[in-house]
């Protein structure tokens, strides 16, 4: 192709040689006389060589080729540049020890950068075109090669157009790896990545992707057919990127756009080559969360043997006991969360209400009652008890125990006093057993899950009673993982009656009693 250019480039510099050769020769004819043939031809020839070297100088494409070392064992890049004042170009192509995959790459890349040469060649002078076709590596293994070419051009009075395009060879075979490769045969992993794919490009066009002509396209290149998921890279960091280019460019929407495909959803897709190749620390990680499950399970099993349905079984006196409680309940969506997230887990808890609350969820207290958890008196407003008069105490402790009566059926029997708030006059005045705390999530000053969690099951230990609260989703939120972690580490989760050995009949004895833990 180089050649046909250069050939259409001559004939026009042909052209204006003969233009300046006729000029030349009325001149020599009437010196003819004083100069003689050879001395006129002497100077056509000059003349003639002159012309047509200023005419070389700014024509001829200079081309210079290097091949340097990559970064990467084996791998090395052969760059190419092409200039002259019609055209600025670059290509590089990479070189492995596989010929199959250099030519396959040579020859992707010059489908794009070789018809951008050729209009950049035939363009009128002066109005430089540049094309460049640049690569990166993604990543080599010994096994695989993955490379992200980005093609860009520049026409004067065109603008500018860019797209990118990944590629995946095996190393081994030579073989260019297809979407379809890197999936289980029997995997649906089309419809999975069209509907990730489909979200990802709906958020990163934004507000745009109200515009039907948007919508469209997006839906079109995202139908679920291998075609619309070739262009795909795995990253070092372990990420599937999948690039669009120019979606909907009449609406707007051109260029390249690289979307991150989250990995959790596809991981099971995967074949077990492709997790091993680009997936490794995934890998690790879901086999450690699949070990700990397991774990968790052993352990839940042990401890459904031990209780077994009844839960008169519990005897915190010779088992591995700790009470979760939740306060200030009940609320409305934590609360139903919460007796989910429990009862999956086989797990109960303790949750201290304010009666001022009940009434407006009698259902929850209901449920949870009907799973084991236990209710306890929070008093009716939250007050600080410490302030209150005798009959006051009395008084929101008595309307808050009718309260929980009427929602199930039956009285509580611990109270917990807001702020934790007690002194002798306080304890003699419920005539209840109070409940306290000895580890302080202080949920209520940081709502963060994992500071939550960290809190929880780095001061468990058996006989703990833990304070949190029904009302501040973080603690819902970290509850999954406190259950799994402590019925992995052999606890029994138990309501703070069951922890302290309560039952209807011996409540008298710990009236007026402060517990904190067993
Ligand atoms: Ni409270």
């Amino acid at each position: 192709m180089t050649k046909g250019i250069g050939g259409a480039a001559d004939k026009k510099s042909s052209q204006k040689k003969r233009a300046g050769l006729s000029t030349l020769h009325r001149a020599s004819q009437s010196h003819m006389v004083l100069a003689g043939g050879v001395f006129a031809f002497l100077v056509v020839a000059g003349i003639f060589s002159f012309a047509a070297w200023q005419h070389w100088k700014h024509h001829e494409l200079k081309v210079a080729q290097r091949v340097v070392d990559s970064k990467f064992d084996g791998i090395h890049v052969e760059s190419n540049t092409y200039a002259n004042d019609r055209l600025q170009g670059y290509v590089a192509y990479v070189l492995t020890e596989n010929t199959a995959i250099n030519e396959s790459i040579r020859r992707i890349a010059n489908a794009y950068f070789l018809p951008c040469k050729e209009i950049g060649l035939l363009s009128p002078a002066k109005k430089v075109m540049e094309c460049n076709a640049n690569f990166e590596i993604d990543f080599a293994t010994a096994d695989y090669i993955g490379i992200t070419y980005t093609f860009r051009q520049h026409m004067p009075d065109r603008g500018d157009k860019s797209k990118k395009i990944s590629l995946l060879y095996d190393r081994h075979t030579g073989r260019q790896i297809t979407i379809a490769d890197v999936f289980k045969p029997d995997a649906p992993f089309l419809e999975t990545l069209s509907r990730l794919s489909r979200a990802a490009l709906t958020a990163h066009v934004g507000d745009k992707h109200k515009d039907q002509q948007v919508q469209a396209a997006i839906a079109k290149v995202t139908e679920p057919q291998a075609a619309n998921f070739n262009n795909f890279s795995f990253t070092a960091d372990e990420k599937l990127v999948m690039t669009y280019n120019d979606i909907a460019p009449e609406a707007g929407v051109e260029g390249m756009v690289p979307i991150v495909l989250p990995p959790d959803e596809l991981y099971p897709l995967f074949d077990a080559k492709t997790v091993q190749a680009f997936f490794p620390k995934l890998r690790e990680q879901k086999e450690a969360e699949r070990k700990l499950a397991e774990e968790v399970e052993a352990q839940r099993r042990r401890t459904r043997n031990l209780v077994g349905a009844n839960r008169s079984n519990v005897n915190c006196a010779v088992m591995k006991c700790i009470a979760l409680t939740y306060d200030d309940g009940p609320h409305a969506t934590n609360g139903p969360r919460l007796l989910n997230i429990l009862k999956e887990r086989g797990a109960v808890a303790t949750f201290f209400v304010l009666g001022s609350k009940v009434a407006a969820h009698t259902g929850i207290l209901q449920r949870a009652v009907a799973e084991g958890n236990e209710i306890g008196n929070h008093s009716w407003s939250h007050a600080n008890l410490t302030n209150l008069s005798a009959p006051d105490i009395t008084n929101e402790i008595r309307q808050t125990e009718q309260a929980i009566f009427n929602a199930t059926g039956r009285y509580s029997r611990l109270m917990r006093p807001p702020y934790g708030a007690h002194n002798a006059h306080v304890v003699a005045s419920t005539g209840l057993p109070m409940a306290l705390w000895n580890i302080d999530t202080f949920d209520w000053r940081d709502r963060d899950p994992n500071v939550i969690y960290q809190r929880v099951v780095t001061s468990a230990s058996p006989g703990s009673v833990v304070l949190m609260h029904e009302i501040h989703q973080a603690s819902v939120d970290a509850a999954p993982r406190i259950i799994d972690e402590l019925q992995r580490q052999g606890y029994v989760l138990v309501t703070v009656s069951e922890l302290f050995g309560i039952t209807g009949d011996n409540l008298p004895q710990f009236n007026g009693q402060v517990l904190r833990r067993r």
